[in-house]
């Protein structure tokens, strides 16, 4: 199970409130377990862990690695939960130094004019020895019709099919709803592999779909690891939800307490993107109704140095959840050296992971020293299980977490509003 430590908070809640916000908490589990609250259509998120289609995981597996095999570069094209989940576990358990086979980018997850113009041109550059790229595309929307989406996908596809003639068409993958949607029309009209995206399993709790799962393939992390880590919280959550509860009752109780901002924060920073999947699940589940934490992210060290003096001297409105992991995720040291003059020596032979671990604990006590109520979630090593451990864990917490606020956790109609009054003045 995905640790939990509740220490950090308890100068600012007392037990007995602890207590009625856990039970209120247990009932928002109960709630979400029986399927009777808002939204309940949209539970196919636990349901695919519950029974996982590995006849499906098979074919992503395998088409992952076809491409990984052919493919130079593949491009990932979608928005909010159809690329955030595939950003942050590439993010998160590729080396960052490595050679990238195939190196993959994402694009349709904002209009910036310059990046997709690069981005075209650098498909469209050779090779060193003068070949061509190898180009693949994912185009993922569960609606098939986002703009940002739309957009960058017209322009790459209309590029793949002037390079590659009738080849672009096993080049290019769709990921959409089942039916409906203007994606749909293109894939029958133009005949692109398609997966589907299950009707009950809404964007930001996708990426345990082929959503997430086809990208991350690609990239050569081990998939069924990482999707039976998520069955395997699942499996232990359905038993005893056990820690959660305190997790999202603290967080429920600060809320109450005038706490406006939840700053979700890691010294790792392989974890910063999947901070930030964390911050739009959140954010896009819970900020409704004039209700919710806003959930920030701060990466360490770096922030330290930006946001850290705000954290710690700022407004005293925020409470912090950092996310920890225990064993090294490499062995480097510090070594002795020659010339003392920078002042180290009493460092070295440390590893780099046991310094960073001392920022970390320091950075908890003085955060919890001004003021600051910081929950830890621990996870034992950087890995694909622990990752997929994680991703449940969240998604649950999410779950548990809106219903104690009475909120539908899986609808989003303020984005609504932005997409009305862009098309107006688009003249759509
Ligand atoms: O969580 C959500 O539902 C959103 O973030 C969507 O994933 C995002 O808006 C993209 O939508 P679509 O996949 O329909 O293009």
């Amino acid at each position: 199970m995905i640790d939990v430590d509740i220490n950090g908070t308890k100068e600012f809640i007392t037990d007995v409130d602890l207590e009625m916000s856990v039970l209120k908490a247990k009932n928002a589990y109960q709630t979400l377990k029986e399927g009777t609250g808002l939204g309940s259509e949209w539970l196919g998120w636990r349901r695919i862990l519950k029974s996982p289609n590995d006849a499906e995981l098979d074919k992503i597996e395998q088409h992952g690695a076809d491409i990984r095999n052919d493919a130079d570069i593949f491009i990932v094209c979608g928005i909010g939960g159809s690329y955030q989940g595939a950003r942050a576990i590439i993010d998160a358990l590729q080396k960052p130094f490595s050679e990238k086979k195939p190196e993959i980018y994402f694009a349709g997850q904002h209009l910036g004019a310059r990046y997709h113009e690069e981005l075209l041109d650098y498909i469209n550059r050779p090779k060193e020895d003068g070949s061509r790229k190898s180009v693949y595309l994912n185009v993922i929307s569960k609606s098939g019709s986002t703009l940002e989406t739309a957009i960058a996908f017209r322009m790459i596809r209309k590029w793949m099919h002037e390079v590659y003639g009738s080849e672009a068409k096993s080049r290019i993958i769709a990921t959409t709803g089942a039916e409906g949607g203007v994606l749909n029309n293109i894939i029958e009209e133009e005949g692109y592999s398609k997966y589907v995206i299950p009707d009950d399993v809404g964007g930001r709790f996708s990426v345990l779909t082929p959503v997430g799962l086809l990208p991350v393939a690609v990239s050569g992390i081990d998939i069924k690891t990482l999707f039976y880590g998520a069955v395997a919280e699942f499996e232990s959550r359905e038993e005893d939800p056990g820690n959660i509860l305190q997790y999202a009752g603290a967080r429920h109780h600060l809320h109450e307490q005038n706490t406006e901002l939840d700053v979700i924060s890691s010294f790792e920073p392989e974890l910063k993107e999947f901070c930030n999947w964390i911050q739009q699940l959140l954010g896009e589940s819970e900020g409704k109704e004039g209700k919710g934490l806003f959930p920030a992210i701060a990466s360490y060290s770096t922030d330290l140095h930006s946001i850290g003096q705000m954290i710690q001297q700022g407004r005293r409105n925020m409470m912090e959840t950092m996310i920890t992991v225990e064993k090294p995720i490499s062995g480097l040291k510090l070594s002795p050296s020659d010339s003392k003059t920078d002042g180290l020596d009493y460092l070295a032979g440390r590893s780099i992971h046991s310094i960073n671990k001392s920022a970390r604990d320091g950075t908890f006590q003085a955060h919890v020293d001004g003021g600051v109520p910081v929950l830890k979630i621990g996870l034992e090593k950087l890995n694909e299980q622990q990752i997929g451990r994680l991703i449940y864990f969240y998604e649950l917490l999410t779950g548990i977490y809106v219903y104690m606020l009475n909120v539908n956790p899986f609808n989003q109609p303020g984005v609504e509003n932005y997409k009305k009054a862009m098309y107006k003045r688009l003249g759509k």
